[in-house]
C-alpha cells in the first residue's frame, strides 16, 4: 500500500487514512489504496468494523480532476464506492472538511455516516460539467428523494452538516475529533444485527414515485433552454434511479458521465477551475511576503468608490473615504449604505453586520485623512491630469511605506508613478463595476513597482475574495484592450453592413449577457471616445477608423445616461430600444465611404468579434502583457461575463482549433492590418500542443 492510504487496526476496528494534500483528491494511488485496505480489512479477523478517515484539511473533496481528459487508470472510483459498500463488515465514514463531489460519494457508499459540525456537503460536478459519476445519483435520491437530490447536484451550493443531517445523508455530528466518535460508533455497531446497510438497499427516497415523477418533471421544465448539457443528463440519471434497479441506474448514470467528460463544456470548465487558481499565482507572489494592510484609504466615493469601500467593508478592513466636498461625500456614504442595505433585505448580511460595516467606515474632504492608511486607492476621474494631482497631494500625506493604488481602467500607471516620491509602492488595482460584486481584480504591474507591493494586491484581492489577474502596463490592460479589439470587429462589420442589434443578439445567443452596444451604452460612449482621442497621434494611418461612435458622442447620443445611445431609453428606462436614427447615422456614414453593405450571418459575426479578442489575447500574451493565456480567459469570464461553460475566448478558439483561426485571420488581413494574426499562434502551432504550456508558467 502506497503513502496515500494506511491502515491500523484499534481494538477491533480497522481505520483507514487517506492522505494525499491539499484536499485528498481520489486520485489511482489513493483508490488503489482504498481497495487494498478494504481487501486487507476484510480478510483480517481481528477486524470487526471499519471507519474510513482522512488526515488534513477536509475528507476527499472530489475526484482528482487533474486526471480527467487522460487515459483511466484503474480501480475507477465507482468501482472503489461499490467495493466500500459491498464490505461484509460496517464502514462508517468519519468526515470533516469541504465532503465534495467524489469525495461525498465516497462517503455515501460506506453504511454509516459521522460527520464534524463545520462539515459542508455538496456534489458540484455541474460546475466542471459532468455529474457525480460515482454513484452519487443513485444513492442520493435513494436517501432523499428527487427533489433534494436534484437541488444538490444542480443549484451547486453545498449543504451544512446539519443540513445533510435532516436530509438522511448523514447519521450524526459530533463536537469530539470526528475520527474518534466514528470509532465509538463502529464499536456500538459491533455484533449488531443488521449492522450492514448499504445505501443501494435503501429506499426512504423511492418511498414516494408521484412525488418523485413530479420533482424530476419540475426540474426538466425549469431547464428549458439551459445551455448547458451536464444538468439536463443529472435529471436523467436521477429518474433512472427511481425507473432502474441499482446495478441498471449505475449503468445510466457511467454512460452519462462518459458523455458530459467528453463535452466541450466540460473541457471548458475544468479549463477554467485550473485558471482561476493558476491566476493567483505570479513570481511576486512567489518570492515577496505582502505588506500588512489594516486601513484601506480610498479616494473619490463615486460608483466605483463606493463600490470598492463596500467591498473592503465586506471583507472586515477600516476604510477611510475621502471626497471633494461634503455633499458629495455625504452622498457617497449614503451610497456606500445602501449597497449594505440591499444586503440585509436579501439576508445575505443582518442589519447588526450593516452596522458593523458602517463603523468601520469614515468620510472626510481632507485628504490628510488617509495618513494612517496602509494603502490608498484613487478612484477619481479617467484623466490623466487629475490623476497626477491626487497622486502628488497624496504623496505628501500618506505615512511611509504605505501603496498607492490607482483603479484606472487605461492610464500609464508608470506616468502616474514618475510623479511620486516612491515609484516603487504604486500599482494598479482595476476593479469592475459594481465593484462589491465583480470578482475580477487586475493588479497593475509597473516598471518599478516593488515584488511586495504586487504580493500585496494579490493577497488583499484573494482576501476581498476576487480573482487577481496580473497584467502588465498596456493601454486598457488586458481586458480593455481585448474589449476594444472586440468592438474594433463589430465597428468594421457595422460599417460593412451589419446593424448593432444583430451584433447584439449574436453576442447575447452565444452567451454574454449584453452585447457590445449595450454595454457602450451602460458604461457611456464617452469613455471609449476619450480613448480614441487619446490615442489618436499614437494610430497607425494604415488601420481603418471608424467614426460612426465619434459621430455618435458629437451628437449628444452617449448611452443610457443620456436617455439615447445606440438605444433609446424612454423615461430613464434601462430597457433600450432599437433607433432608426442609429442606423440612418450608420448608412450614411457607409455612404460617405463608399461603401456598399452586404450581409452578415450571425456566424460569421460570432467569428470575427471572437477571432478579434483571441488575436489581441495573444499579442498581450507575446507582449508579456498578460502571464498566460488563461488568465485572458479569467479576466473575460469574471470581468466582461464571456460565457464560463465556453472556457474563455482563448480556450475557444483551442477546441475550435488554432491553426484553422491563424489561417483566417490572415485571410481577414487581406481586408485589413487589424487582423494581421499574431505570431504567438506560429509559436504555439509549431510547438503543437496549443497553449498548455504558455498556461503552465
Ligand atoms: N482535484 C485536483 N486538484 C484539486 C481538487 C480536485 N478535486 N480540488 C482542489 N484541487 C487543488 C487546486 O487546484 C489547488 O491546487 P494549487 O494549490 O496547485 O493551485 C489546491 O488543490 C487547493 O485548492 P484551492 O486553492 O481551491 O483551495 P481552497 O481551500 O480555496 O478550496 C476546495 C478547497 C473547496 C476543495 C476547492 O478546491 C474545490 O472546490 N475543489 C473542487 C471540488 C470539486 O469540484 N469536486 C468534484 C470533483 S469531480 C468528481 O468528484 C467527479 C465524480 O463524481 C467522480
Amino acid at each position: 500500500m502506497g503513502q496515500e492510504v494506511k491502515f491500523n487496526v484499534n481494538d477491533g476496528v480497522a481505520v483507514i487514512t487517506i492522505n494525499n494534500p491539499p484536499v485528498n483528491a481520489l486520485n489511482a494511488a489513493v483508490r488503489q489504496g482504498l481497495v487494498t485496505a478494504f481487501d486487507d480489512a476484510e480478510a483480517n479477523d481481528d477486524v470487526k468494523a471499519i471507519v474510513m478517515f482522512a488526515e488534513g484539511r477536509t475528507f476527499p473533496a472530489g475526484a482528482d480532476i487533474t486526471e480527467f481528459g487522460k487515459p483511466t487508470v484503474d480501480p475507477w472510483l465507482p468501482d472503489v464506492c461499490n467495493r466500500v459498500e459491498a464490505t461484509c463488515k460496517p464502514v462508517v465514514a468519519a468526515v470533516h472538511g469541504t465532503v465534495l463531489g467524489g469525495g461525498f460519494e465516497l462517503a455515501l457508499a460506506a453504511h454509516y455516516r459521522i460527520a464534524d459540525p463545520m462539515t459542508t456537503f455538496g456534489l458540484p460536478e455541474v460546475t466542471l460539467g459532468i455529474l457525480p459519476g460515482a454513484g452519487g445519483t443513485q444513492r442520493v435520491p435513494r436517501i432523499c428523494g428527487a427533489e433534494a437530490a436534484l437541488d444538490l447536484m444542480i443549484a451547486k451550493a453545498p449543504i451544512s452538516a446539519a443540513k445533510a443531517v435532516d436530509l438522511g445523508l448523514i447519521d450524526g455530528v459530533s463536537r469530539a475529533h470526528v475520527r474518534d466518535a466514528a470509532l465509538d460508533f463502529a464499536h456500538e455497531l459491533i455484533g449488531k444485527p443488521n449492522a450492514l446497510r448499504p445505501t443501494r438497499e435503501r429506499t426512504e427516497g423511492l418511498s414516494d414515485p408521484v412525488g418523485y415523477a413530479r420533482a424530476v418533471a419540475a426540474k426538466r421544465q425549469a431547464l428549458a433552454g439551459n445551455p448547458l448539457f451536464a444538468p439536463a443528463k443529472i435529471v436523467d440519471c436521477v429518474e433512472a434511479a427511481m425507473l432502474l434497479p441499482f446495478e441498471g441506474g449505475l449503468a445510466f448514470e457511467q454512460a452519462a458521465f462518459e458523455d458530459c467528460l467528453r463535452s466541450d463544456q466540460s473541457a471548458a470548465l475544468r479549463h477554467v477551475f485550473f485558471a482561476e487558481r493558476k491566476a493567483t499565482k505570479a513570481p511576486e507572489v512567489a518570492r515577496a511576503k505582502p505588506r500588512p494592510v489594516e486601513i484601506v484609504g480610498i479616494v473619490g466615493g463615486g460608483t466605483m468608490g463606493s463600490g470598492i469601500a463596500a467591498s473592503f467593508l465586506d471583507a472586515g478592513f477600516g476604510v477611510v473615504l475621502v471626497d471633494r466636498d461634503q455633499p458629495m461625500l455625504d452622498t457617497a456614504l449614503a451610497r456606500i449604505e445602501s449597497v449594505f442595505d440591499k444586503a440585509v433585505r436579501k439576508g445575505s448580511i443582518t442589519a447588526q453586520m450593516l452596522d458593523e460595516r458602517m463603523a468601520r467606515l469614515t468620510g472626510d474632504i481632507h485628504y490628510f485623512a488617509v495618513s494612517e492608511a496602509d494603502l490608498v486607492i484613487e478612484c477619481v476621474i479617467e484623466d490623466m491630469s487629475v490623476k497626477e494631482q491626487v497622486f502628488a497631494t497624496l504623496d505628501a500625506v500618506i505615512k511611509p511605506g504605505a501603496i498607492l493604488a490607482t483603479n484606472t481602467s487605461y492610464l500609464d500607471i508608470n506616468t502616474l508613478a514618475a510623479g511620486v516620491a516612491h515609484p516603487e509602492n504604486v500599482l494598479g488595482l482595476h476593479f469592475f463595476s459594481p465593484a462589491h460584486v465583480m470578482r475580477l481584480v487586475e493588479v497593475v504591474v509597473g516598471e518599478a513597482t516593488e515584488a511586495d507591493v504586487v504580493a500585496t494586491g494579490f493577497t488583499l484581492a484573494k482576501k476581498l475574495g476576487k480573482i487577481p489577474v496580473r497584467s502588465g502596463v498596456a493601454d486598457g490592460f488586458i481586458g480593455n484592450s481585448i474589449l476594444a479589439a472586440y468592438r474594433t470587429a463589430a465597428d468594421f462589420m457595422l460599417e460593412d453592413g451589419a446593424s448593432p442589434y444583430q451584433v447584439d443578439a449574436t453576442m447575447r445567443a452565444f452567451g454574454f449577457p449584453m452585447g457590445p452596444y449595450q454595454v457602450l451604452d451602460l458604461a457611456g460612449l464617452d469613455i471609449s471616445w476619450a480613448r480614441r482621442k487619446r490615442l489618436k497621434s499614437t494610430r497607425d494611418p494604415e488601420m481603418r477608423y471608424i467614426a460612426i461612435g465619434d459621430k455618435m458622442c458629437q451628437k449628444g447620443w452617449l448611452g443610457q445616461k443620456a436617455g439615447r445611445g445606440y438605444y433609446t431609453y424612454a423615461d430613464g428606462s434601462r430597457l433600450g430600444v432599437e433607433d432608426p436614427e442609429v442606423l440612418g447615422l450608420i448608412a450614411a456614414e457607409r455612404e460617405r465611404k463608399g461603401i456598399t453593405p452586404r450581409a452578415f450571418g450571425p456566424e460569421e459575426i460570432l467569428y470575427r468579434c471572437l477571432s478579434a479578442m483571441v488575436n489581441e489575447g495573444a499579442n498581450l500574451v507575446l507582449n508579456k502583457i498578460a502571464q498566460r493565456p488563461s488568465d485572458i480567459d479569467v479576466a473575460m469570464i469574471h470581468g466582461y461575463g464571456f460565457p464560463r461553460w465556453r472556457g474563455g475566448p482563448m480556450k475557444a478558439a483551442e477546441l475550435s482549433g488554432l491553426l484553422s483561426l491563424r489561417n483566417q485571420l490572415r485571410e481577414f488581413a487581406k481586408e485589413d492590418k487589424f487582423w494581421t494574426p499574431s505570431p504567438l499562434f506560429d509559436e504555439v502551432i509549431k510547438a503543437g500542443h496549443g497553449f498548455d504550456t504558455l498556461n503552465a508558467v
